[in-house]
């Protein structure tokens, strides 16, 4: 029998490397590389391996592909993200945080899919444990299997018998090949189950949805490797402390990436959210300084969110700078320009900002209701719930132009605004039939003027 070899093997990024090295050279971490075996090539394959009547040339023009090959899945918003439906044949990698909901989304989608035999392969909780929570998300598909197994060898065994429509499997890092002596989760098993996962389906014209961990920082645990292998790749986000997620591709063979599904997690699992404007707006009575809505477009989806901001003396020294949802530095950036540009002393001030509803906005359009909120604290004086705001700022204090303007204004219409406060540098936006005032600023003084005036 051939010697088994090891290497070392960087765990975030999956460089392979034959000693052992303390800084990864490719993605610069410390301390990721770990010793994994790796068996002999001949033994790898699995029983499946490709027949070589389905991978000859064919001719372009002669092959069949129609879009009846998607199917919907019944979950609207998971419909849209990957592009109108599930394809056969197509490996979806599901990436999140523990906790935020991707087994339950996974579930929910084995119980929407109706008429369809479904493999629900779950290395992580037991049969029972599955079968209460999907009591408790009062849904039930008499054609839904569930197994508890971990060995990838015989998950693909069951397959062959059940010929499902659809396998899920939580989580590619609790499963194994037998084939490979390291242990589950590790670079080389993750890299390996996803390959013969991706080969299988593609075989067998039955779609793989996987479910995949994240790290602390954000990234796929070990596998950024995977995120080549798979075909469609989605992030499920959201804090912990809010009922809002949020559904992102990242990377999508079969359609658009900038499609954006929005969640709502509820007693019975998860809601769709239809119009997300309602939910980041939050309904006040009085007047409030320090308050403003910016029409904001993530992906291609618009809609309006509230800032907070909250301007008082600095208590010590050294002001203080916090915020929530939008990233600090931005923030200071902006304060800075607000200094210098349009003379208001926020350097001896301390600034709180918050975005309604723990969602993270990174859409530069948010900088001038981020403006307007901070200073309208600074000054007490609230700025009427008519109006909304989508521009981004520049360093000089001008207020520039930004993406997909009229699907904002649409939106701030819809939505019951009377005004919306946008730069005096867009051209040729086409409002007719959008019952909207237009209110255009050029520089940081004018919207001052506007508002406070
Ligand atoms: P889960 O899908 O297990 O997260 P993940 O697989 O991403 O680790 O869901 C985790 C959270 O969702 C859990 O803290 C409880 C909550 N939850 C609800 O609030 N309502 C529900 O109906 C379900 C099923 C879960
Ligand atoms: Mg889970």
């Amino acid at each position: 029998m051939a010697k088994s070899k090891t290497v070392f093997v960087c765990q975030n990024c999956g460089v392979e490397s034959a000693k052992w090295i303390g800084r990864c050279p490719s993605c610069k971490e410390w301390n990721t590389y770990h010793e994994e075996i790796i068996a002999p090539a001949s033994s790898k394959s699995l029983s499946f391996a490709t027949d070589r009547e389905k991978s000859k040339p064919e001719l372009l023009d002669n092959i069949k592909a129609d879009e009846k090959n998607r199917h919907k899945t019944g979950i609207s918003e998971l419909d849209r993200i990957l592009g109108g439906g599930m394809v056969g044949g197509s490996l979806i990698l599901l990436g999140g945080e523990p906790g935020v909901g991707k087994s339950t989304l996974a579930l929910q989608l084995a119980l929407a899919l109706k008429n369809t035999t479904i493999l629900y392969v779950s290395g992580e909780e037991s049969n029972e444990q599955i079968s209460l929570r999907a009591r408790r998300l009062k849904g039930s598909n008499p054609l839904c299997y569930v197994l508890s197994e971990t060995e990838l060898e015989n998950i693909l065994a069951y397959s062959e018998n059940l010929k499902p429509g659809l396998i899920i499997i939580d989580s590619i890092q609790t499963i194994s090949n037998g084939m490979l002596e390291s242990s589950a989760g590790s670079v080389s098993q993750v890299r390996e189950c996803a390959a013969q996962l991706l080969k299988y389906s593609k075989i067998s014209g039955i779609p793989v949805f996987l479910i995949g961990h994240i790290t602390k920082d954000g990234t796929l645990a070990g596998p950024k490797v995977l995120e080549h292998i798979v075909d469609v790749v989605l992030y499920f986000e959201g804090d912990n402390n809010y009922v809002y997620r949020i559904l992102r591709s990242v990377k999508n063979r079969y359609g658009s990436t900038s499609e954006l599904g929005i969640f709502e997690m509820g007693e019975s699992g998860l809601k769709e959210v239809n119009n997300p404007s309602d939910l980041f707006i939050n309904q006040h009575d009085e007047s409030l300084s320090g308050i403003s809505i910016a029409a904001t477009v993530d992906g291609l989806r618009p809609f309006l969110i509230e800032t907070q901001a909250l301007v008082s003396s600095a208590v010590y020294g050294t002001p203080q700078r916090s915020s929530t949802g939008f990233d600090i530095r931005r923030l200071n950036m902006l304060l800075a320009v607000l200094e210098k540009r349009a003379g208001f002393r926020l350097g001896i001030k301390d600034v709180f900002l918050n975005i309604a509803g723990g969602i993270k906005v990174n859409d530069p359009a948010i900088d001038l209701a981020i403006i307007s909120s901070v200073l309208s604290s600074n000054l007490d004086i609230p700025i009427s719930r008519e109006v909304c705001f989508a521009g981004e700022t520049g360093l000089s204090g001008e207020i520039r132009p930004v993406s997909r303007i009229e699907q904002r204004i649409r939106e701030a219409s819809k939505m019951g605004f009377k005004k919306i406060c946008l730069s005096k540098y867009h051209r040729n936006v086409d409002i007719k039939g959008i019952e909207i005032e237009v209110v255009h600023v050029g520089k940081i003084e004018h919207l001052v003027r506007s508002l406070f005036s």
